[in-house]
């Protein structure tokens, strides 16, 4: 009889390398490998494809969904203006849901009923994945290796890995987790650890340090957002996927989206994390700052809770789950008229919206002015604080009453 097929999440790493054999020698799968392309720093993704076959995989994919992860989840993410604890653009939550959905999809075409991830069992990422897969197809069975085995160190890996030929990396190992992709790198593990310790210039690629390595001139972009995707660069149309790109080199080589920062992982564990995000940064600015114009006030405070909520929810894996769906339906409907341009100021690490305009603004110059052209009814304001005072009035008044005057 025919062996049972297993889909693995593939990255070419030692720990996924590793499972193609672990999953066959353990639990008697033919293991496909699959490779998910979310933009992460180039690699040679061929190679990543042919070296899984070379350890056993029975079948090796690379998907390259980059097109899809911007239009279905970064699209998403900018008009929720993303932001975990009001810091962390979610780099990392972005691209779990986008990889589950492919993991599932193959293993729906190839007829496995199972899926392996080679998380961790501290980490965000195994909720991600498990809760993912289980809001998709909840007849699939989920193996995650690396929580259960007994490889305990980089070393007892290698000896593994070594005893069955398969190819260990030549060179020392980083002491750093790094996961990225079009949205950000996030940074963890070694030094990092200690959230004294300033994290070593080393670890960014994408920004430059702002103190030595960025000009002494200030540079400005135009970003034009039509329902607050973005749209244009500098007025030249562009996709978002290409903005994003030219915004993580722009932003970058002023210094700015390195984000420092101690956060509360879903597992109840805080952990210090360092997350490179330059283009997604400057966009959500650029976001923020059009909404400011184009959404009138209610929406706009009401917005900011949903987008907290959104975020939680897509940081601890509900992606797929019917609140996010919900919350999204009404984002999405706020975003129908936040179409315009943001002017942004880049120096030294910094990034500044400078101007804004849209057809759609609610910026009215004659109510704002302090001008001759000012046409605020300023004797209305009279009547409108004394009965939004009333309350106050009528407490205080009480509290005198009752000898109870003052301060609460
Ligand atoms: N703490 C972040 C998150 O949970 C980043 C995780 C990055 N993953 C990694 N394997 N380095 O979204």
């Amino acid at each position: 009889m025919a062996r049972e097929k297993c889909v693995l999440a593939y990255s070419g790493g030692l720990d996924t390398s590793v499972l193609i054999r672990w999953i066959a020698e353990n639990y008697d799968l033919d293991v496909i490998a699959v490779c998910i392309d979310v933009g992460q720093e180039r690699q040679d993704l061929e190679f990543v494809r042919e070296k899984a076959l070379k350890i056993g995989a029975v079948d090796s994919l690379v998907l390259d969904v980059r097109d899809e992860f911007v239009d279905e989840y970064l699209s998403e993410a900018i008009k929720a203006n993303s932001m975990y604890e009001n810091k962390y653009p979610l780099v990392s939550a972005l691209s779990r849901p986008i990889i589950v959905k492919k993991m599932v999809e193959l293993a729906q075409e190839h007829g496995a009923s199972y899926i392996a991830h080679g998380c961790t069992g501290k980490g965000n990422d195994q909720v991600r994945f498990e809760v993912g897969i289980a809001a998709l197809d909840p007849d699939i069975k989920v193996l995650a290796p690396v929580r259960e085995w007994d490889l305990h160190t980089r070393e007892a890996e290698i000896e593994w890995a070594q005893e069955r030929d398969i190819p260990v990396p030549t060179t020392k190992a980083s002491p750093y987790s790094i996961d990225d992709n079009l949205w950000g790198r996030a940074i963890e593990c070694g030094v990092l650890e200690d959230p004294w310790v300033e994290p070593p210039s080393d670890i960014y690629t994408l920004t430059h340090d702002a103190r030595t390595d960025t000009a002494d001139e200030a540079e400005y972009a135009v970003v034009s957002f039509t329902e607050g995707v973005p749209t244009a660069l500098d007025g030249k149309k562009m996709s978002f996927h290409d903005i994003i790109l030219a915004m993580n080199e722009l932003a970058g080589k002023h210094g700015v989206g390195r984000i420092d920062m101690v956060e509360n992982r879903l597992i109840g564990v805080k952990s210090r994390e360092i997350y490179e995000v330059p283009g997604a940064l400057a966009l959500i600015i650029a976001h923020k700052a059009l909404e400011d114009l184009c959404l009138e006030r209610d929406v706009l405070h009401y917005k900011l809770g949903v987008e907290q909520k959104w975020a939680e929810l897509v940081y601890n894996g509900l992606w797929y789950s019917p609140l996010r769906e919900a919350l999204a339906g009404f984002i999405e409907t706020t975003q129908k008229l936040v179409t315009g341009d943001v002017r942004l100021r880049f120096y030294k690490g910094s990034c500044v919206p400078v101007g804004r305009r849209s057809d759609y603004s609610l910026y009215d110059y004659g109510l704002a002015t302090y001008d001759s052209d000012d046409s605020f009814d300023h004797s209305a304001s009279k009547g409108f604080i004394d009965l939004h005072g009333l309350p106050s009035k009528v407490w205080a008044s009480q509290r005198r009453k009752v000898g109870k005057e003052g301060a609460i």
